[in-house]
């Protein structure tokens, strides 16, 4: 095998505890996995509602090097601007055209470039988005002519649409990966034409919690159906994703390994 690539996909950044397990642990994380790239999907950055340019810039200083998003990315519109200009920050390509951004783009690495393209899922999403399977074979004339080294981000809440867009890009695309439902699931795996792929990356925020928030307003919705507001949780946060290995020269994935790590030294394994 020639060059390898290394490259990190973080599932949904929530809150400051998300962003503040990055800040203390990325780093080493980066130098100890030999990784070369890092996506994150940020749709709960900002208080566990979207992204500020300022946030993104930090997540950038932590040795981010993509953020992806979804249904909530505009909850916050001082992204606006930002996502207009910054390649860097990308949106679901199937969302409507006159929607600000872009879903795909390229960025150059010492190894070479790598493409990273942001889908949406129709099942169970309440945002309107177009057909998402189509949408990324649209998306893939445009980047299979600039690299093989692909990654795809596929948000969506039902299980069946992710394991179906893995298998539509088996073969087509380096790797997918699930975003949205922030449980990690334990599904790694190489498909069978070369395309790496996992159905759910899980959540990089506060795990004492109930996907993010905090216990107490989240079970008295359930319970009683009246509307509360639903803060971000701070206990035990953890980084969670999944390390993705690319052979530069094919564009396949010969590596996949998840990753689960909490704030303390300790690696939670
Ligand atoms: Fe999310
Ligand atoms: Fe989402």
């Amino acid at each position: 095998m020639g060059t390898s690539i290394g490259i990190l996909a973080l599932g949904d950044i929530v809150g400051k505890p998300g962003r503040e397990v990055i800040a203390k642990r990325l780093p080493e994380l980066r130098r100890r996995e030999g990784i070369d790239f890092v996506i994150g999907n940020a749709e709960n950055v900002a208080g566990g509602n979207g992204l500020t340019p300022d946030l993104a810039e930090k997540l950038f200083s932590y040795g981010m090097d993509c953020l992806t998003n979804g249904d909530h990315i505009w909850n916050k519109r001082e992204i606006i601007p930002a996502i207009q200009k910054d390649l860097r920050l990308l949106r679901p390509a199937n969302y409507p055209e006159e929607q600000p951004g872009r879903g795909w783009a390229v960025y150059e690495t010492p190894k070479g470039a790598i493409g990273v393209l942001n889908l949406q899922g129709r099942v169970f999403m309440g945002t309107p988005a177009a057909c998402p399977f189509k949408t990324s074979e649209k998306a893939l004339t445009e980047l299979t002519a600039r690299t093989r080294v692909i990654a795809v981000d596929m948000h969506a809440e039902a299980t069946s649409e992710k394991v179906a867009m893995g298998r539509f890009l088996d073969g087509r695309v380096s790797f997918v990966f699930g975003t949205h439902t922030h449980i990690q699931t334990a599904d790694e795996q190489i498909l069978p034409n070369g395309t790496g792929y996992i159905t759910e990356l899980g959540m990089t925020g506060p795990y004492d919690s109930i996907l993010g928030r905090s216990v107490d307003p989240v079970l008295s919705k359930f319970i009683t159906g009246m509307p509360h507001v639903f803060d971000v949780a701070e206990g035990d946060p953890r980084m969670s994703g999944c390390l993705f290995t690319v052979d530069a020269a094919t564009g396949k994935t010969v590596g996949v390994k998840r990753i689960q790590e909490s704030l303390q030294s300790a690696a939670r394994k």
